[in-house]
Formats: C-alpha cells, structure tokens, sequence
C-alpha cells in the first residue's frame, strides 16, 4: 500500500513524540511491504515564530492533499498567563480541525492490564474498563461567537450547536456500538442548556435509527463523577466539545496516564491521529515523554484511515509485550518498577519497534 503521511510535530513534547511515531510507521512500512511517504510541516508556537500564523497557508495546503495526518501537540507557555496576545498557538488546531471538517474525535479509553497500579484509582474498579469517547470537535463554544463588551469587563463564548452537527455525530457513535457492546451514552447538560436540550432531542431520535443500541442519556456533572466510580458501565460516551474535552483528560486516568491515551479525528476527508496529552513545557527536552499514545495514535490511523487491522494490531500487541516485559516511561512507572527498565522517550520507541519485529515473525510461522 502506498500512502502519504504529513507529519505536524508542533511545540514542546509533541516533536520528541511523533518522532517515535515516525519510527514505528517507518518499521510497519518494511514488515508489511507498505510505501509511506512522509512530509513534515509547521503548526503552533513554532509556525507563529516562524511566520506570524499558527497555521500557514503552506501546512494547510499539505494536509489537503495527504491520506493520513500525524500530529503532536500545539501550546507554549509563553501564552497561559498573557490574554493579551492574540495569536495563539491553539488557533493553528482549531483551524485545522475546522477546515479539514474533523468533527468526530474518537478517544478510546483502555487499560492494559499491565498498568492498573499506575492509575490512581483502585485496580478493582478499573480493571475491564473500555470506553469510546466520541467528542464532537468542530462546534459548541470552541467555535460559537466570542467577544468583549464593557470595556473589556464582560467576556463571552456562544455555546451553539446545529442539528446537522449533532447527527452526525450521533450516527458515529451509535454505528460504533454496534461492534462494541451496544450502548450509547450521551452526556450533556440538558438541565440548564438549551443546546444541550436540542443535543439530546437529535440523540433521541436518531437512536431510534439504531433499536438495537442501548442509549441513555447523563448529565455531564453526574457522568464526571461516575466515569471513576464504576467506569465499566459505560461503552460508547457521545459528547460536546468542551465537555469532551474535560472527561476526556479525566478518564485518562482510567487508562493509567494521560502519557497512553491516542486519539483520531475524522470527518468527511483526511483523518488526523494525535496523543490527547498537550505540549508539556515542563518536561519538554529532558526526554522523559511517553511516546506510547502517539505510537498508539499511529495504531489508530493505520485501522481507521488505512483499513490496515492486522498492522494496527502488531503494533497494539508490541507496546503490550513491552509494557509486560516491565519496561515503563516515568509517567507509567510505579515503586514496583525495576529503576533499569525505566525508558527514555526514544529507548521506548526503539524498544516497541524491536517488538515489532518479533510479533510479526511470531505471526508468520
Ligand atoms: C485537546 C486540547 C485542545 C482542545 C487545546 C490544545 C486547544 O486540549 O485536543 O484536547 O481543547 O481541544
Ligand atoms: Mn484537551
């Protein structure tokens, strides 16, 4: 198979990241006889000194024009604390997501066995747990009218969704559960929202779409607090932008850190796979990031944009076998961890493509 691949290393960690990434596409690549073609461009922090734009013309034009997208993160700390700049590195993703129409984000969240002592919540509670997020990613307030009035002493964000956003979206989540456990729960805020109230009317109606899926629906403040109280009630999660955005870094710890949780962007056309962890100034350049979400992203891709199963699936079993073999990035680590197997960001990449090899050639005989 010959495929293109745009790679967006983007600020802090997300370039110590994608660069493990990179090394197990390439490793796929050769094991299963398959081209890839990489090209690398600018977004974020990194564009904007660059450029003066967190997305310029020139990676835009790159990634309409690819089969698949691997991407680290945006942010610099530089921002957090001044309001007043107006370009921002997170403007480069949002626009990206908006022009490339990736509105479903799928965020799964499992635990490798191996990890349960890593979480901070109780082993008995996690263990089986296997959630699909599907957050809605081109609306709600990220992209609602925004503003000043009153001198600047008054701020607001519209939180505003169309039908047609929320079908789409729905009909993704529901088709998901059919291969899954066959239940829907859709989180909202219905209570006090009036988006939320046309939210959970288009959910209704198009669960009747799918009779043999099981749809409830929660309230985001209720879901927050059952999603670490028993988090194998749930299968498929379909939610809002900003309440996605939320449980979904709250249910990382369900996978042991945030360091393992992948994710994939889709829409209409190209598909994008990133890590859910940020840029992560504070560790960037020490070499200490756990490359296994964007390895895992990578996993991702290769099945959804790629239909390629059983490379997703090497992949997936290599990271298990290194996590088996006791091998852990600080992140993952717990006082059980033997100090010699505690990996830096590239000896774990490297690590998880020698495993590579020997799933394939376990799986050839
Ligand atoms: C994410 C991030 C982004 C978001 C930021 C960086 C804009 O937190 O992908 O979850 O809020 O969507
Ligand atoms: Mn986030």
């Amino acid at each position: 198979m010959k495929k293109k691949i745009v790679i967006l290393p983007g600020d802090g960690i997300g370039k110590e990241v994608t660069a493990e990434g990179k090394k197990v596409l390439e490793k796929i690549a050769e094991l299963f006889d398959h081209q890839f073609e990489f090209d690398e461009a600018q977004i974020g922090h990194d564009a904007i000194e660059a450029s003066g734009n967190p997305l310029p013309n020139e990676t835009l034009a790159k990634l309409k024009n690819c089969d698949a997208i691997l991407f680290g993160a945006v942010g610099h700390p530089k921002y957090d604390n001044d309001p007043t700049l107006k370009v921002r590195p997170e403007q480069g993703l949002l626009k990206m997501r908006k022009e490339l129409g990736l509105y479903a984000n799928l965020r799964p969240i499992k635990l490798f066995d191996e990890l349960l002592k890593a979480s901070s919540i109780k082993a008995e509670i996690l263990k089986g747990s296997d959630i699909l997020f599907f957050r809605e990613l081109t609306g709600d307030v990220y992209f609602g009218e925004k503003g000043r009035k009153d001198d600047g002493n008054t701020a607001f964000d519209l939180m505003i969704y169309q039908r047609y956003e929320v079908e789409r979206i729905a009909h993704k989540a529901f088709q998901a559960a059919r291969t899954r456990k066959k239940k829907v729960t859709s989180v909202d805020k219905a209570n006090v929202l009036e988006s939320s109230r046309l939210w959970r009317q288009v959910v209704t109606e198009i669960g009747k779409l799918y009779p043999d899926v099981e749809l409830e629906h929660q309230f985001v403040d209720s879901a927050a607090m059952k999603l670490i109280q028993n988090p194998r009630s749930f299968d498929v999660v379909v939610t809002g932008n900003l309440f996605g955005d939320i449980l979904t870094d709250e249910a990382s710890q369900i996978a042991g850190s945030m360091g393992m949780l992948a994710s994939a962007s889709v829409g209409d056309t190209v598909g994008l796979y990133e890590p859910i962890h940020g840029s992560a100034h504070d560790i960037t350049g020490k070499g200490i990031a756990n490359p296994l979400a964007s390895i895992l992203s990578v996993a991702l891709m290769l099945d959804i944009s790629f239909g390629l199963k059983e490379e997703s699936e090497t992949i997936i079993k290599a990271v298990e076998q290194t996590l088996k073999a006791g091998y852990r990035t600080t992140d993952i680590a717990d006082s059980h961890t033997d100090k010699n197997k505690i990996l830096n960001t590239s000896n774990m990449g490297s690590l998880v493509v020698e495993k590579l090899e020997k799933v394939t050639s376990a799986q050839a005989v």
